[in-house]
């Protein structure tokens, strides 16, 4: 006799919307041909009160009893990523940390466990990936781990709820949800349906049983860790760690948190015993930069709360098609279309005729307006030939009409640049007028405010 046929459903792919058919643009988030078919979750929520991740009962309080006063946080040891989650681990959040294969996830991860479990803490690291011995022989090469530190290889969620609940360790990984799976959704491990309620079931544990839980995800090719959008409006923190396949750095970005600013990064360098933190980037991403050669231009983009130091380079030559190419590695695209545009209207440049490259030197993505004039003098120094001075900085926004217009923190550029030991400053006129930053960094620095791009052609 036939098995009875299981019931099959539509999941939007971007966003988890379900539909009993199939539609060409889901009609929650709008994307088109998003929907992949996949067996119906049961009605499991009953059942999940007994089974993995049970709810606590709980009752309504009066809001103005609600207790309130600072998050309780648990210092990680590594300072980078500390300052990325807003200043340590918030105790029962849930953290998303995506990024590309092979990029260092599980070695962060990893590092951070035995920093944690250094400091008295428990933690057990589950992996849906590799085997103990694998993670062991990754271990070694990071250093010595104590006592505290737990492995479960196990991809099925009810046997790791029930390990943590009988562990009840302080901090859980889940290294990746791709790999999880509950029985009670009928779908492969790493589809929609299976992982929105594995991401559920791991929040609920994390809430009910004050356990800050960081998740792995792995990445599309379009940069969105993959499985359903939603997964990320569940949790309470997404990083993604991102870096050029090539370079060692590695930097580590908060795309959402509730606990902290988003804008934060973490600096690492990936060696062969781990990744290290990277104490001073602006130095770090200056390594290498050619000396008076043309088109190669230093400005200051402020990351976080963080100013740092970063080359701009571009490469202007003449076409040999009736479309110029151009590419922005590093930077945004339309925006560097956008600077050209203003170059050949305001300066009378043809740059129609010519093709275009630029690079942000070291492999990390700025989109900060503060980059604008770095881009334009770079252009400016390739297209003319002429190296632009190596002990000089620009930083500022330039308008359609050619204006430079002012950027917040001029002062902490300031003084960053001259730590690293430059001794000219091309920046906005109005925030050159009163710059607020310490009398030292101002001392062996040449201040040139300017307020339109045809005073950046004086100057350099
Ligand atoms: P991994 O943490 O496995 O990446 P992910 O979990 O994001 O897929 O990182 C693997 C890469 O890191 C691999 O290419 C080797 C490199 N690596 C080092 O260079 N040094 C080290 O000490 C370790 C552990 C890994
Ligand atoms: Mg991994």
């Amino acid at each position: 006799m036939a098995k009875a046929k299981k019931k099959m459903v539509f999941f939007c792919k971007e966003c988890g919307y379900e539909s009993p058919k199939w539609q060409g643009q889901c009609p929650m988030c709008h994307e088109w041909d998003t929907f992949v078919e996949e067996p119906v979750a049961k009605p499991a929520r009953s059942g999940m009160r007994e089974g993995a991740g049970k709810i606590k009962s709980s009752e309504p309080s009066k809001f103005v009893e609600v207790k309130t006063g600072e998050e309780e946080r648990i210092y990680t040891g590594i300072n980078e990523l500390d300052r990325v989650l807003g200043g340590g681990i918030v105790v029962g959040s849930l953290v998303l940390v995506g990024g590309d294969p092979g990029i260092g996830k599980s070695t962060l991860l990893l590092q951070m466990c035995r920093e944690l479990s250094d400091a008295g803490k428990k933690v057990l690291y589950v992996s849906g990936e590799e085997s103990p011995k694998q993670i062991k022989m990754r271990g070694e090469r990071l250093g010595n781990f104590s006592e505290n530190l737990y492995i479960l290889c196990e991809t099925d969620l009810d046997i790791i709820a029930e390990s943590i609940e009988s562990l009840k360790p302080e901090i859980v990984i889940i290294d990746s949800i791709q790999t999880m799976y509950h029985e009670e959704v009928g779908s492969a491990p790493g589809s929609v349906g299976q992982v929105r309620e594995a991401t559920g079931i791991l929040m609920r544990i994390a809430k009910s049983m004050q356990i800050a839980m960081f998740i792995v995800g792995h990445v599309t090719k379009e940069g969105v860790v993959a499985g359903p959008r939603v997964l990320e409006h569940m949790v309470d923190t997404v990083l993604y760690f991102e870096g050029d396949g090539g370079a060692s750095y590695r930097f580590l970005r908060a795309v959402k948190n509730r606990f902290g600013s988003t804008n934060e990064i973490g600096v690492f360098e990936m060696r062969s015993d781990g990744l290290r933190e990277v104490l001073n980037p602006s130095e770090y991403m200056l390594q290498g930069k050619p000396e008076n050669e043309s088109g190669s231009v230093v400005t200051c983009s402020i990351e976080g709360t963080r100013p740092i130091l970063v080359e701009v380079q571009a490469l202007v030559c003449q076409t040999n098609f009736n479309m110029p190419r151009r590419t922005a590695a590093g930077t945004d695209y339309n925006r560097v279309n956008l600077l050209m545009a203003v170059i050949e209207k305001r300066i009378g440049i043809r740059m129609g005729e010519y093709d275009a490259y630029i690079n942000v030197a070291g492999g990390m993505k700025i989109t900060e307006p503060a980059l604008d004039l770095g881009i334009v003098a770079a252009l400016l120094s390739s297209y003319k030939n002429q190296a632009f001075d190596s002990k000089t900085i620009c930083f500022g926004e330039v308008g359609l009409v050619g204006e430079i217009r002012a950027v917040n923190l001029a002062g902490q550029r300031v003084s960053e640049a001259a730590k690293l030991g430059f001794e000219r400053c091309i920046m906005p006129k109005v925030n050159s007028i009163n710059i607020n930053c310490d009398a030292d960094a101002l001392k062996g620095m040449k201040i040139i405010g300017i307020s339109s791009i045809y005073e950046l052609l004086e100057v350099i």
